[in-house]
């Protein structure tokens, strides 16, 4: 049954306690069709917008002709990078220090860029006139691999910038340089890996789109757009324009995924802000498939020079990480401001490792930009990667089981909260009891025990699958962030809630934060009804409209849950608080006599009499004299700015079948044991956990955005850039540990992208287990496993 109360009123009972599994509120309007997404906006003389992008990689600008463009009958305007240059905005700010073209002026830096906006009466024409636009380019030699970017004789991608000399963007180091290069001295064993995360695109099923216009009334800028931050784009569309905030609303509407894709803002976006300035008219643009793999925010792109130092029986004494971090043409990274690497510092993972110590080096390259957090806190999937990889590595030269290695140096429970080597304070954990769940589940001794005789037989007579097993122990970090270690573009990262109780007792909860697709109306509808005792249906919640939900950072890196979540749970009780007051002043009783029992005040010692949140509600918007210092109505708000991360982990177990004829890789098992502290909807939880698991396959096994010499895209389609489906997904077996985080309200920690975190070293593991090989790079593709079997692995 569909989880509307007006059908099926058995639905409507609170869940216990308002935590526990429930359908989810919207899912009833998703599946039948009553979504409502940008593209579903349609204005009265709407206007389409359609980009003109590079063919090459790098190229000087000699010439742009618009006139053909212009002359087509239903074109409107057609915009250029001179256009935007002479209002100021050819250039954005990005939240890395750096600035990104809008629309080329002098050159393009990468395949796909932005060169000119069509404007015209409907999306056919606006792209038909894209091929009237002449543009005369000068083809120049492009630095596509990122360890060629810093040779001398590299072309240089950023000569705009009077000075600059080389393609080099920064070097950001963390951690106890001396201290790690003496425990490697005084090492027993070490054992170095050279590991490439592949660059690759969250690739959300909507793309981003947006639809400006000016009210003609109230003379605002109104925009609805694909955004997971509202209230930070409307900031960054003020500095942009010059339109001062509180003449500017953005709404973002029903969100098709945004896995950090839809954080940053666009060249589309301000394109379509500035024609709807110029024609008057609204401008709705919309990417399509290979734009938003060609030219938005792709992720990763990582190439690591791990080091790890341990006793000879495994026991693990530094790390020490070299970075070479490819950025593309413009540093347009969304994370907090003094972390050019994000918190790939967290790279010791969740092991007890004292030295450690990581140097990145981040590089402009002739492709795009981005470096986004995609379903991850900001890096944190590259430094679980590197050192989930690590352990593996260490124990395959040691002749150990991967399983033992990480019993040695699991972090202990009494060791939390846990201060690592390069400054992070670990809130709570207890490792071993998931690593120990995790075998369990997967029957880890039997499993080797099939593996022996799986590679004996082929050993034997050349012939059937081999198995492998691998591990991931790993340790994410999300709620970004405490206002005393990070911003994002100057704004800190607080998030907020307000909670109006109406005269009937429902209420109406209005967040900073912004679903898309996490479920958020059902899950924080039922932190409500947790704290107030009232029912889920009778909560309505409101996001994502920055005229009607108070300012906050917004949706990515898991930070919901962590940060909104805490600040809706302090605004119910700041009403349950105040609600104690209103039922005193109803019952002529003091406030110390009350107590609080599922959703009603009442008196100590007297159950009977009391007051029940609707009665108080209505008590509060009527005649009731209330005390002086007690103002009517009952509402309440919360600005949170977090104390600390959160941090969630798990234990994965993932079991492949290889075939070594053909490297085909088949994922027989996953075993995935999650600790997100309290759960506030167990089946929301877990969905977020199959979405994560069924990524880091995709990443461990197909995905790349792969470019050859000239720089030409290679992945511009779902027919190159692969993704997993359920053919390639086994079906999910979970498990849970619940360890709450100590400072958080309810004791939740995040859990979105957990799993994406710690699924493609398991995978990775599991399949380099099965073949017997020391380290192949992903996406470990057929080609890849065959060729790492004959000891060439390749290199993207
Ligand atoms: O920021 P984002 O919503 O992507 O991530 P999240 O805070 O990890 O939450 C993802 C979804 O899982 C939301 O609907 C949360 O309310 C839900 N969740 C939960 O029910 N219990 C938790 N401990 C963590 C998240």
């Amino acid at each position: 049954t569909l989880v509307d109360p007006r059908r099926d009123p058995a639905a409507a009972a609170p869940v216990p306690n308002g935590f526990g599994p429930m359908l989810r509120k919207e899912d009833g309007r998703f599946v039948r069709g009553r979504g409502r997404f940008v593209d579903d906006i349609d204005l009265p003389g709407m206007l389409h917008g359609a980009v003109l992008r590079s063919p090459y990689a790098h190229a000087r600008i000699v010439s742009i002709d618009t006139g053909g463009a212009l002359a087509h009958p239903k074109v409107r305007a057609v915009i250029t990078g001179a256009d935007l240059e002479r209002r100021g905005m050819a250039w954005l700010p990005t939240l890395s220090h750096d600035v990104a073209a809008v629309l080329a002026t002098d050159k393009v830096r990468y395949q796909g860029q932005e060169i000119a906006f069509v404007v015209a009466e409907d999306r056919y024409s606006a792209r038909d006139a894209l091929a009237l636009i002449d543009v005369e380019y000068e083809p120049l030699a492009p630095v596509v691999d990122a360890r060629r970017a810093l040779d001398p004789d590299a072309p240089l991608v950023r000569d705009e910038v009077p000075g600059r000399a080389d393609n080099h963007v920064f070097d950001w180091e963390a951690g106890d340089a001396a201290a790690t290069d003496a425990a490697f001295a005084a090492a027993e064993h070490v054992s170095t890996c050279d590991l490439l995360y592949p660059r690759v695109h969250p690739a959300p099923l909507e793309t981003c789109g947006i639809v400006a216009a000016l009210d003609p009334v109230t003379d605002r800028l109104v925009v609805h757009c694909t955004t997971q931050a509202p209230h930070a784009h409307r900031t960054l569309y003020a500095t942009l324009t010059g339109i001062p905030e509180h003449r500017i609303r953005i709404v973002a509407p029903d969100i098709g995924g945004g896995f950090g894709n839809k954080v940053a803002l666009y060249p589309g976006y301000l394109c379509a802000v500035y024609a709807a300035t110029i024609t008057g008219a609204p401008v709705k643009w919309t990417e399509d498939r290979s734009e938003n793999l060609m030219s938005t925010s792709f992720a990763r792109d990582y190439h690591m020079h791990g080091e790890i130092a341990a006793t000879k029986d495994g026991r693990i004494t530094g790390l020490r990480v070299r970075v070479l971090a490819d950025h593309g043409a413009f540093n347009g990274t969304s994370q907090p401001s003094k972390f050019p690497a994000g918190f790939f510092h967290i790279f010791t993972g969740s092991y007890a490792i004292q030295a450690a110590h990581c140097r990145v080096t981040g590089v402009y390259t002739n492709k795009a930009p981005g470096g986004v957090a995609y379903a991850c806190s900001f890096r944190i999937t590259e430094a679980s990667y590197l050192v989930e990889r690590m352990v593996d590595v260490l124990a395959f030269d040691l002749g150990l089981d991967p399983a033992q290695v990480r019993r040695k140096n699991l972090l202990r429970p009494e060791q939390f909260p846990y201060r690592c080597a390069t400054g992070w304070v670990y809130d709570s954990g207890d490792y071993p009891r998931a690593l120990e769940q995790a075998l369990e589940m997967a029957e880890y001794a039997e499993l080797r025990a099939e593996q022996a005789q799986r590679r004996a037989e082929y050993e034997r007579t050349g012939e059937g699958a081999l198995l492998g097993i691998g591990l991931s122990t790993f340790t994410e970090a999300v709620g970004a962030g405490p206002k005393k270690q990070m911003d994002i573009g100057g704004l800190g990262m607080a998030d907020a809630a307000e909670l109006s109780v109406h005269p009937d007792g429902t209420a109406e909860l209005r967040l900073s934060c912004m679903s898309q697709g996490q479920g958020h109306e059902t899950t924080f509808a039922q932190i409500i009804a947790h704290e107030l005792g009232i029912s889920p249906y009778a909560v309505n919640v409101v996001q994502g409209d920055t005229d009607r939900t108070p300012f906050g950072l917004g949706t990515y890196g898991s930070r919901s849950t962590p940060v909104s979540g805490a600040a809706a749970a302090t605004a119910a009780r700041r009403v349950r608080e105040r609600a104690k007051l209103v039922a005193a002043a109803m019952l002529e009783i003091s406030p110390a006599d009350l107590e609080w029992e599922a959703g009603r005040w009442q008196v100590r010692g007297d159950p009977a009499a009391g007051a029940s949140l609707a009665e108080i509600a209505r008590a509060a918007h009527g005649s009731l004299e209330l005390p002086d210092d007690l103002e009517g109505q009952l509402s309440g708000r919360c600005v949170y700015n977090p104390p600390n991360l959160t941090f969630p982990f798990g234990a994965y177990v993932c079991v492949v079948e290889v075939d070594p004829g053909t490297g085909q890789v088949r994922v027989r098992r996953f075993v995935a044991v999650d600790d997100c502290g309290v759960r506030i909807n167990p089946t929301v939880v877990e969905g977020q956990i199959h979405g994560g698991l069924a990524d880091g396959i995709g990443m461990a096994l197909m995905e790349v955005l792969a470019f050859d010499t000239d720089g030409n895209h290679l992945g511009a389609s779902f027919m190159d850039y692969l993704l997993p489906t359920a053919l390639e997904c086994p079906s999910w077996e979970l498990g849970q540990t619940v360890t709450p985080s100590p400072h958080h309200p309810l004791g939740a920690k995040g859990i979105g992208e957990s799993a994406t975190v710690g699924a493609p070293a398991a995978v990775v593991n599991a399949v380099l287990d099965a073949i017997g090989v020391r380290h192949a790079d992903m996406p470990l593709t057929p080609a890849q496993v065959w060729s790492a079997m004959r000891g060439r692995p390749l290199r993207t």
